[in-house]
């Protein structure tokens, strides 16, 4: 890319503008805007500085330019009052093109004050590439400057933008604290891309549902490959919108470390915060076809009685079906397959024999007894509901006749 937007620059160079630049050279232009005392006003009437240091001009990107590189518009000295907006894009006409698809070129488009235009993340003068750790757009930087206006709650109001503090959130995560210290940790543009930055609804979005495992995936590479076979994974692929992907479990800016209490894929937590979401929803068991009792059946269970007691060495699901690689118990490769279950319960209880570990755990023989114990319930409430209609019925006629002989006897006595 760089070499490409070189070698496009000296070709311009050569074919137009080479004149040009001889009859204003920055050292032309400097005259004037080498002094720090150099202002005008704005419309509103605001003071804004015109001076360009040459310190920092010269320690950025675009040092070798000259300044009607981009302030292509000066044909002569002096030039106008009022000069165009400087087109980036015609030299780096990739990273246009992808600001132009964007939520932000739509802004662009539109006219809108809120919307960032190249140098709003880049800079003008001072522009450094991203691996210099005083950039912009360092991996550390991101998020202040993306949090500029997506930490304004005016910008974040005005533009009805669902999500209210991308920025804090992040911080607070695992990769916006390791982005201050390392560079491999995930920024705002990893997960977002820098320019074609597009809604969660938009199916070419980086963070779109099905294309999250990808984005993720760039850096996890061990686990997506684990993710990539799970029932999870494949039912999605065949349309199953409610599967899960990683951010289901795992959230998106608030990301933690497992062992992290707060987290909700801290073991104790995966039952009720991470599972029980999906596998405790009617709606989601009858739609695909699975029991929501699995999740009441491990509740009762003793494994799910001692971690609710606070034991939390005690088996959570993911102890016994993993977490990633998930699979169905039909399947050889899963640990709660048949041939499995010994060296599933193995990692917790020293030498299980088969009858153990085969033995009830959360399953079928519970999920029968809790229908049976639910249908006597129903037969009890019947049955009452009768007994105690028969007895208020039986009263009622008792009154009635008890009544009528009453009225008699004082009509018989009037
Ligand atoms: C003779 C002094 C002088 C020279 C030489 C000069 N400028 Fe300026 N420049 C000014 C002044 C004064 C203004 C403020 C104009 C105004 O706002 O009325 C200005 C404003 C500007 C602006 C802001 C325009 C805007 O729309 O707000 C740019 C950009 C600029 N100059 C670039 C350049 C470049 C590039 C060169 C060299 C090719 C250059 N200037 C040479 C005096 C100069
Ligand atoms: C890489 C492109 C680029 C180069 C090279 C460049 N400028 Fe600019 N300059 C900008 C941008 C972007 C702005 C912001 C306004 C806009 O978008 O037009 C700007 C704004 C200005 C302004 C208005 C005040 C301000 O800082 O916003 C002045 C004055 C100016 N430039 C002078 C110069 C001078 C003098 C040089 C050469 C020493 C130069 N520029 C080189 C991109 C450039
Ligand atoms: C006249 C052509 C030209 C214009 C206009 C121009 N650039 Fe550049 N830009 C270059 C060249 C050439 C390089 C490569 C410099 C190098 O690698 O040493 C570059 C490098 C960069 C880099 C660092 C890229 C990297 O790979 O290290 C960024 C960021 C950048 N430009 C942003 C901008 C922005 C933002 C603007 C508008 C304000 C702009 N450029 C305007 C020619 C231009
Ligand atoms: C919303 C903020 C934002 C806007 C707007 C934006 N960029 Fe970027 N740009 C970034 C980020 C973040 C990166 C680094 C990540 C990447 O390469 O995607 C980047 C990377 C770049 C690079 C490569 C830098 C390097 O060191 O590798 C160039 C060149 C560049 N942008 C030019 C532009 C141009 C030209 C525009 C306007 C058409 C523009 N950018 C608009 C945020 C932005
Ligand atoms: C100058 C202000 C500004 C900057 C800087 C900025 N954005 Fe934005 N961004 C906006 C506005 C305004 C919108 C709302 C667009 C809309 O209405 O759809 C937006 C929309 C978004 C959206 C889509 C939100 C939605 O409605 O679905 C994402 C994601 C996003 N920005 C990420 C970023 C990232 C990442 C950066 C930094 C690399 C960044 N933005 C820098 C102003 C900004
Ligand atoms: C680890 C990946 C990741 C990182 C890092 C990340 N985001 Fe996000 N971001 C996401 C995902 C995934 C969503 C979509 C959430 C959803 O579907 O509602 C999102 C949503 C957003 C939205 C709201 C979009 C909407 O319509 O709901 C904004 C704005 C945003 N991010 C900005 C940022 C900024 C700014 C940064 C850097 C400080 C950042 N993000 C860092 C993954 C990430
Ligand atoms: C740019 C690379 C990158 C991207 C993209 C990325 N991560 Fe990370 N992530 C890291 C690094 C580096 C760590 C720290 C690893 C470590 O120190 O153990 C980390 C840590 C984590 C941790 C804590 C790991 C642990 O062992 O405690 C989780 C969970 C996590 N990421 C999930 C995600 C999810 C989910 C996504 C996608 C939404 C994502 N990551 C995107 C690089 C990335
Ligand atoms: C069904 C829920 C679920 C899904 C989907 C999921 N994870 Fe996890 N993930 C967890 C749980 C629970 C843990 C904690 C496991 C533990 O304590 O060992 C975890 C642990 C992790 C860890 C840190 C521990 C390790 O093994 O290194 C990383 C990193 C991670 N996941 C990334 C991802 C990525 C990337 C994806 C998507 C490709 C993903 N996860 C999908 C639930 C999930
Ligand atoms: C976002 C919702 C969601 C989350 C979170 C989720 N699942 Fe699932 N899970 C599903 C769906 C939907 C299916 C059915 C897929 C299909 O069509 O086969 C499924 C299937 C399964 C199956 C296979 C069932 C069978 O009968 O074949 C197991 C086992 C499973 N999940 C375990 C877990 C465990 C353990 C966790 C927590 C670590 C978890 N799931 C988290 C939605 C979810
Ligand atoms: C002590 C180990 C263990 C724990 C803890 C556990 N399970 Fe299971 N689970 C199994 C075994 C073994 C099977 C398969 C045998 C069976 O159906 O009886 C199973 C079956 C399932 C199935 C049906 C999958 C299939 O292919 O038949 C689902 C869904 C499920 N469990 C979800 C969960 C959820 C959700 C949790 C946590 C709330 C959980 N399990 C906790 C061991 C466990
Ligand atoms: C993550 C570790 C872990 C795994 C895996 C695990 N268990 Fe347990 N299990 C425990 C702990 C700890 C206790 C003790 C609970 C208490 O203190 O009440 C326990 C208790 C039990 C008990 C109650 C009686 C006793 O021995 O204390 C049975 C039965 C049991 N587990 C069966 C199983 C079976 C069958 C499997 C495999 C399908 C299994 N467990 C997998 C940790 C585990």
């Amino acid at each position: 890319m760089r070499r490409c937007v070189l070698s496009l620059w000296i070709l311009m160079w050569i074919l137009g503008s080479a004149p040009q630049l001889q009859a204003q050279t920055r050292e032309e232009c400097q005259e004037c805007h080498a002094d720090p005392e150099l202002t005008t006003e704005t419309e509103s009437g605001e003071e804004i500085s015109l001076f360009v240091p040459d310190s920092v001009f010269d320690a950025s990107v675009h040092a070798d330019l000259e300044c009607i590189d981009c302030h292509a518009d000066i044909v002569e000295l002096p030039h106008e009052d009022t000069l165009k907006a400087v087109d980036c894009g015609s030299c780096h006409e990739d990273e246009a093109e992808a600001v132009a698809k964007s939520v932000h070129g739509m802004e662009l488009r539109a006219r809108s004050p809120d919307a960032p235009a190249c140098a709003d993340c880049h800079g003008t003068h001072d522009i450094l590439p991203m691996d210099n750790p005083a950039s912009r757009i360092s991996k550390a930087n991101q998020p202040e400057t993306c949090g500029r206006c997506h930490s304004d709650p005016d910008i974040i109001a005005r533009n009805q933008i669902p999500m209210v503090a991308p920025v804090a959130i992040y911080e607070g995560s695992i990769h916006g604290r390791l982005t201050q210290e390392r560079e491999d940790a995930a920024t705002c543009s990893d997960c977002h891309r820098g320019h074609l930055i597009l809604t969660p609804l938009n199916p070419a979005s980086s963070i779109f549902k099905l294309e999250i495992p990808n984005t993720c995936g760039k850096c996890h590479e061990a686990i997506y490959e684990e993710y990539r076979i799970s029932v999870h994974a494949r039912a999605l692929q065949q349309g199953a919108k409610d599967a899960p992907v990683c951010t289901d479990c795992h959230g998106e800016h608030d990301i933690l470390r497992p062992e992290n209490p707060e987290s909700p894929t801290s073991g104790f937590r995966v039952p009720v915060e991470v599972c029980s979401p999906c596998h405790a929803s009617e709606r989601l068991a009858k739609k695909y076809g699975l029991t929501p009792a699995r999740v009441t059946t491990y509740e009762n269970s003793y494994h799910g009685l001692a971690l609710r007691g606070g034991k939390a060495t005690v088996a959570n699901c993911g102890s016994c079906h993993g977490v990633h690689a998930i699979l169905p118990s039909s399947d050889p490769r899963s640990p709660i397959h048949r041939d499995n279950l010994v060296e599933t319960c193995g990692k917790c209880h020293p030498n299980p024999t088969e009858n153990f570990a085969r033995g009830r755990i959360h399953p079928v023989g519970e999920e029968a007894e809790a229908r049976v114990i639910q249908m006597v319930r129903w037969i009890y409430v019947v049955l009452i509901a009768v007994v105690i209609g028969f007895m208020v019925l039986h009263n009622f006629i008792d009154f009635i006749a008890k009544a009528k002989r009453l009225r008699l006897a004082q009509h018989g006595h009037g």
